[in-house]
């Protein structure tokens, strides 16, 4: 054998040695427990073939408490780039198979280097996540790496857009990571994402829980939010990401890509004309009035469960990606509350920083008024969301189906906040707030003082003096507020022609380091 022989030999042993990870009695326990190793996860989810690893050969440089009777090539995680679709992205993998895929200083180090190499190039970063925390054996040193990878995320926060995948364990400090990027999307029964683990909530609160009650991906879908999107399996979860790409630039200097689109503009759907309901407090199916707009009725919904008084998303017109946002009065009315505050303004400000338009459907009745919001600062996650809509400078088409009450119409892409095209349906109710309360405010005394059996007849005939004055979008439309009143049918057309006409829009804010959002 010849000295390149060997050489090629010894190089082609060292990979197979590295692509072992852990070992082939740690990845049949890994597939035992219906879970791919990191680097079958990587192959699932790029374009065939397109993996380009760094770091194959690196090693923990700890030695203490035991470290030093194996060595794993790779040390527990797979970085490199590929592409998805055809574009360029870069991908983290933890190893469970290799010390539960616990991030030690070396392990922090590869990821930073494509977290570097992502921001450099203006690439999406894509983090699978599966670990066991902080390499208890390397102490400070992975505390160290952990935060090396935090600062990373918010350097690239709106600069690339970062999306984790939750495939396994994340706890303890690990979660915050995932928490500043942009999308975490969980794998149920196989991931959970705590703070704390189960076994320190019984020590410190008495609190007995599993760790799916604590932070499974089921729990984090609809009471935290923390889980954007939740799949049954493995396969699954990396498909959501293929799929979720496609709806945002590589960078925030660039533009989502076009897909071609054989759906007409010009589609008229005349079910749009009759979907408001003739009582005005019947609930209707705003996602139904949403499939009915956008391209080939596909929408892209973020946070399902999580607040769906709010419906947030992605979807495209006439081929053009956009970011949807649409109050849903098929549950709570509607209403503005905590959560659907929150999700909305994060949903608008990703947007804002990838440059996708936002197009916001409004029926809403208001903020959500009692106790439990106040004390759970609705005033401030109400400020959110306005803050959200007035900085954003992404081109805004607001259209009002419905009840645009109070505050809430204020807030739900106003012309006020700069909103660029605001339409509404003649069936559009703009009033300071609805009949009911309006004519409980303006005329309580008066009513107190009817008899009881002309009370009814008396309020029934000031609300509908009420509604005739102030519930249609005609008093805003005079003022301006109003851009045009639009047949509902029509209204894939007018909003794919605004954007045509808003494709180059430039807008700015105040030159400042950043605004003070209220947090
Ligand atoms: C070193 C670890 C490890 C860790 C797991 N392993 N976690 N090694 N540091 N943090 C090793 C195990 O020793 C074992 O090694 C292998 O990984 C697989 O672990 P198992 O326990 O056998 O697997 P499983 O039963 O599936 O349980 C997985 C687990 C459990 C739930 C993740 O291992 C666990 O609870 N680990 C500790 C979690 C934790 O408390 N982490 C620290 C969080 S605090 P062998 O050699 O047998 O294969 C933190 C601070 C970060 O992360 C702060 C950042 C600011």
């Amino acid at each position: 054998m010849g000295e390149i022989e060997k050489k090629l030999t010894e190089l082609k042993k060292l990979r197979e040695e590295a692509r072992l990870g852990g070992g082939q009695k740690r990845i049949e326990a890994q597939h035992s427990k219906g879970k791919y190793t990191a680097r079958e996860r990587i192959n699932l989810l790029v374009d065939p073939g397109s993996f380009e690893e760094f770091d194959m050969f690196v090693t923990h440089r700890e030695k203490g408490f035991g470290l030093d009777e194996a060595e794993y090539l790779s040390d527990g995680v797979v970085t490199g780039h590929a592409t998805i679709n055809n574009r360029q992205v870069v991908i983290f993998s933890q190893d469970f198979t290799v010390r539960g895929g616990s991030l030690g200083e070396m392990f922090a180090k590869k990821i930073c280097k494509i977290m570097d190499y992502a921001i450099k190039n203006g690439v999406p970063i894509i983090g699978l996540n599966d670990s066991g925390g902080a390499r208890i054996q390397e102490g400070v040193l992975s505390l160290a790496g952990y935060a090396d990878i935090f600062l990373r995320n918010v350097m690239a926060s709106g600069l690339v857009p970062q999306i984790s995948a939750i495939l396994g364990p994340c706890a303890g400090g690990a979660v915050y990571s995932p928490a500043i990027t942009d999308f975490n999307i969980m794998t149920r029964d196989h991931a959970y994402m705590f703070v704390t683990g189960p076994r320190v909530v019984k020590t410190v609160t008495h609190e007995e829980v599993t760790p799916e009650e604590l932070g499974g991906a089921d729990i984090h879908a609809t009471k935290s939010g923390v889980a954007h999107l939740v799949a049954d399996t493995e396969e699954e979860t990396l498909e959501l990401i293929r799929k979720l790409i496609t709806f945002m630039p590589s960078n925030n200097t660039e533009e989502a890509p076009f897909v071609s689109c054989d759906d007409p503009i010009d589609r008229i759907n005349d079910d749009l004309n009759d979907i408001i309901p003739d009582d005005h407090n019947l609930p209707y199916d705003m996602k139904q009035v949403i499939e009915m707009v956008v391209d080939h009725g596909d929408l892209f919904e973020i946070r399902r469960r999580w607040a769906p008084n709010i419906i947030c998303g992605f979807a495209r017109l006439n081929g053009r990606a956009v970011g949807i946002v649409a109050n849903q009065p098929n549950a709570l009315a509607g209403v503005l509350d905590n959560k659907s505050s929150r999700k909305a303004a994060a949903h608008i400000r990703f947007c804002d920083a990838f440059n996708l338009p936002v197009v916001t459907f409004v029926d809403v009745p208001g903020f959500m008024p009692g106790t439990v919001q106040e004390y759970e600062g609705i005033i401030l996650n109400g400020a959110k969301l306005l803050y959200a809509y007035a900085e954003a400078t992404v081109p805004k088409i607001t259209v009002i189906t419905r009840k645009a009450y109070g505050g809430a119409y204020d807030v739900m892409s106003s012309k006020h906040l700069r909103g660029d095209l605001n339409y509404a349906w003649p069936t559009a109710e703009i009033a300071v707030m609805g009949p009911q309360g309006a004519v409980e405010v303006l005329y309580g005394k008066e009513i107190k003082k009817l008899d009881p059996e002309k009370r009814a007849e008396f309020i029934a005939e000031k609300e509908k003096d009420y509604r005739d004055r102030f519930a249609n979008p005609y008093n805003a439309a005079k003022l301006g507020y109003i851009d045009d009143v639009i047949e509902p049918r029509n209204t894939r057309f007018r909003i794919i022609r605004g954007l045509e006409s808003l494709a180059g829009k430039r807008d700015m804010n105040p030159p400042k380091k950043h605004g003070c959002i209220p947090l």
